[in-house]
């Protein structure tokens, strides 16, 4: 479901409307709707999550309806809907991994970093969700840090723990 629980007016900057172009230009005439997932990728990059306002703005854009870019980023679980951690973890919550112990390792996430799926921890380095199969079903439990999708496989609450713990070092050596 598309969340109104945040919103950000955006300005699209020179720039982003030159790359926007640019997009559109790989396709035929007429043809503009087709940029629409890389347009959003490129207002992800910019503004880190897609809100309600920047999803108008680039159907204003694309000349097409707003509901027809809200379907299209409500589809894809790489487009973030509402702001998140710098570090997403994204667990597998289909069948299989759920079979292994997905449910386990999401409870053992929200247990750890004190918030629920989709909450921001205080120091803005965290938040999780779960997210349909990643495609390592042979793997489970599986979880993926987005937005960069480094994959982690086969989890226990011991190696989630040990990941946080390593993102929380390679955050400090990166301030
Ligand atoms: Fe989890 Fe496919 S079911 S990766």
């Amino acid at each position: 479901m598309l969340s109104v629980k945040e919103n950000m007016i955006v300005e699209f900057s020179t720039t982003l409307l030159d790359k926007f172009s640019e997009v559109v230009s790989r396709y035929p005439e007429g043809k503009q709707k087709s940029a629409l997932l890389p347009i959003l990728h490129l207002v992800q990059a910019e503004y880190e999550w897609l809100s309600v306002d920047a999803m108008e703005k680039v159907a204003t854009y694309l000349s097409i309806e707003p509901i027809e870019v809200f379907e299209v980023a409500t589809f894809y679980s790489m487009y973030f809907l509402q702001p998140h951690g710098k570090y997403t973890l994204e667990v597998c919550r289909t069948g299989p991994c759920c079979l292994v112990g997905a449910e386990k390792i999401m409870a053992h996430i929200e247990d750890k970093l004190g918030v629920k799926e989709g909450e921001v921890t205080d120091d803005g380095l965290f938040s999780w969700r779960g997210v349909e199969c990643l495609a390592a079903c042979g793997y489970g439990p599986v979880l993926q840090i987005g937005p960069s999708y480094t994959f982690y496989e086969q989890l226990t609450p011991e190696s989630v723990d040990q990941l946080i713990s390593d993102l929380k070092e390679k955050s400090k050596s990166e301030a």
